[in-house]
């Protein structure tokens, strides 16, 4: 890894400044350089749909249905939480987000995405950040090989931690479950390493993966 693009990356992640990035006023936990990614993807791909694994205040669900619908007015945004209590209002006002509560693991959650693409067909975005347990992680993406298809992206986020490079020691999480999904299902997704590498660093390496 280049050593100035992981100088900044440690310091993006341990100064914190990413509990401060907030997305028209709401808390969005994420590298900004991400979300610029993410809007690349997005206006490649044009999805009919995008399904996020964790909500918590809602400022990435927001983002990805501002941004979404500037490309496909269409859109739908599926955002998956064990809890929606700290959601800001202005997500709610959004009614091109679906709030959908329950753990991101539960078989309900694949039947709930299967009719949303039957309701909406065409390319998905989807965007792992719930439970960062490996455990956890792993159960997501294999439910996610029933529900996705062809072309689809997926976006595993904080397998950066573990120490790939923050959070040394912090125990196995999404970076070693992608590890060990791609060990088990190598033929399920081509790893997009150009769009990972393109801003130096990122919250999800090895993390974009898109769909055969
Ligand atoms: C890192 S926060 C999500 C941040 C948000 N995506 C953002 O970018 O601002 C993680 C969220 O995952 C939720 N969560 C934890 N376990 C979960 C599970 N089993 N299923 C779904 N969500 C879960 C937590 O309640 C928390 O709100």
């Amino acid at each position: 890894m280049n050593k100035e693009a992981e100088a900044y990356h440690q310091w993006y992640y341990n100064s914190e400044v990413w509990h401060d990035v907030k997305y028209m006023g709401v808390p969005c936990y994420k590298s900004v350089a991400d979300m610029w990614n993410y809007q690349e993807v997005l206006a490649e791909l044009k999805p009919a749909l995008i399904v996020e694994f964790g909500t918590r205040f809602g400022g990435s669900a927001l983002f990805f249905s501002v941004t979404g619908r500037a490309i496909n007015p269409d859109l739908k945004v599926v955002s998956v939480d064990i809890s929606h209590e700290d959601v800001f209002p202005e997500v709610l006002l959004d009614s091109a987000i679906q709030l959908v509560t329950g753990s991101s693991s539960d078989p309900q959650i694949a039947l709930r995405i299967e009719k949303m693409r039957a309701l909406y067909p065409g390319p998905v975005f989807f965007i792992l950040d719930s439970d960062h347990s490996k455990s956890h992680v792993l159960a997501e993406l294999e439910l996610l090989r029933r529900v996705t298809k062809s072309g689809d992206y997926v976006v595993v986020e904080d397998s950066n931690i573990n120490g790939h490079p923050v959070l040394p020691g912090w125990g196995e999480g999404p970076y070693e479950a992608i590890q060990e999904y791609m060990a088990q299902y190598p033929d399920d997704y081509v790893t997009d390493s150009a769009r990972e590498q393109k801003f130096g660093f990122t919250f999800a390496p090895s993390g974009f993966l898109i769909k055969r």
